[in-house]
């Protein structure tokens, strides 16, 4: 049996494609392979290598017939031997059958696609909306841009490649001087916090909009949107998902923890009278505390019994609930721990499930939701 052939059954037996055997048929037709690259990114754990398909072919092979996802690029494209960043990478097969099950994508439809990457997932939707219908992907980086363009060409009668920022609704404008309107919109890019309106406002009323959401306080979730009139969409969270953020949504890193706790010395010591380990694997609690703090970004260590809080702004803490010694020491003029402990508390309380999670996006403001829109806050 080849490596596709294989791929495809295991994904029948995860059921990636119960309900959708479209998506089978449209990646069996569209393989996968054909739109890797000669050179991709080995993860080694603390670096990314380069492996050339035509100098180590076998290297090339154990990347990219592995489950993962596959990374194309690293650090915008500057890397020569090693890269730290992941920036741009095909998705791995389940992945994308779940984005595309939940996008329920029909022949004919007008699509939006933010990044374009390999160019795979756009010669998927271009297979399932055929030749009535139009996929309009946009690319941030022009060299990933022209290289997708070249691939999809076999598709060039239904799909157009955009070099430009998906988060900024021009960069559809014009394409075949048409003033597009959308029945689907997929990001393959991540947002941390806002949807960019340009999103909601280009479609047409009942489109679906699937979004992966990567809040900076935890690794993240898919949500399913539903556009209704006059740029306001909503719905709830649908899966877990983890994927690389968008270029304007990027977050800081670990050390800007350290740079924050050096110049707001610690005020407060508080006991900490939660399981952080229980909670880091909890996604009903993560989901509440991402909702709810959303400009928190958080780190964990020790199995998730260790977090690093921070606002990115001027405030932090360190939260370490080891038995008898552990506290949460915070600095700043907020108490993040003391934030995200009544979070908890209400969370303990509420029991809301992380699927019942929602956001509405709203021509001048975005609101999170748990359980119905009604319980919302503004984010
Ligand atoms: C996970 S990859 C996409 C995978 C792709 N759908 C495929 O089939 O290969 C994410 C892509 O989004 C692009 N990207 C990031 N920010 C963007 C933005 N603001 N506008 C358009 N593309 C963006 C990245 O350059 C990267 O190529």
């Amino acid at each position: 049996m080849s490596r596709h052939e294989a791929a495809l059954r295991e994904l029948d037996a995860a059921g990636a494609f119960s309900g959708a055997p479209w998506i089978r048929e449209a990646m069996d037709a569209v393989r996968r392979e054909a739109f890797v690259p000669d050179v991709i990114w080995r993860d080694d754990g603390d670096v990314y290598t380069r492996v050339d398909r035509r100098t180590d072919p076998a290297g090339w092979s154990a990347v990219v017939d592995g489950r993962g996802p596959v990374v194309t690029q690293v650090d915008d494209g500057v890397g020569a031997e090693h890269g730290e960043v992941a920036t741009s990478s095909i998705s791995d097969r389940l992945a994308v059958a779940n984005f595309l099950s939940t996008l329920d994508v029909r022949p004919g439809q007008r699509v939006w696609e933010v990044g374009t990457g390999s160019g795979w997932t756009a010669a998927l939707l271009a297979h399932r909306v055929g030749p009535r219908g139009r996929v309009v992907t946009v690319e941030i980086d022009r060299a990933l841009a022209d290289a997708a363009r070249a691939r999809l060409s076999p598709w060039a009668e239904t799909v157009r490649v955009v070099a430009g920022d998906g988060e900024d609704s021009a960069s559809a404008a014009g394409v075949d001087g048409v003033d597009w309107r959308w029945d689907r919109v997929h990001a393959t890019a991540a947002v941390t916090r806002h949807i960019p309106q340009a999103w909601v406002e280009r479609t047409v009323p009942g489109a679906v909009l699937v979004v992966p959401f990567s809040p900076p306080f935890e690794s993240g979730s898919l949500l399913r949107l539903v556009a209704k009139e006059h740029g306001v969409a909503s719905g709830r969270f649908v899966k877990s998902v983890a994927f690389m953020p968008l270029r304007g949504h990027r977050n800081l890193g670990h050390d800007v923890f350290d740079e924050i706790r050096a110049a707001h010395p610690a005020h407060d010591s508080t006991p900490v009278d939660w399981h952080l380990a229980g909670l880091s694997a909890d996604g009903n609690h993560t989901q509440a505390l991402a909702l709810k703090l959303p400009d928190v970004h958080r780190s964990t260590g020790a199995g998730g019994a260790k977090w690093w809080l921070h606002d990115n702004k001027d405030s932090w803490a360190l939260v370490d609930d080891t038995a008898d010694t552990g506290h949460a020491l915070q600095g700043g003029p907020r108490k993040l721990w003391n934030e995200a402990a009544a979070i908890i508390a209400w969370q303990d309380d509420a029991e809301v499930h992380a699927y019942d999670f929602g956001i509405t996006v709203e021509p001048d403001a975005q609101w999170a939701w748990a359980g119905t829109p009604n319980e919302r806050w503004r984010m």
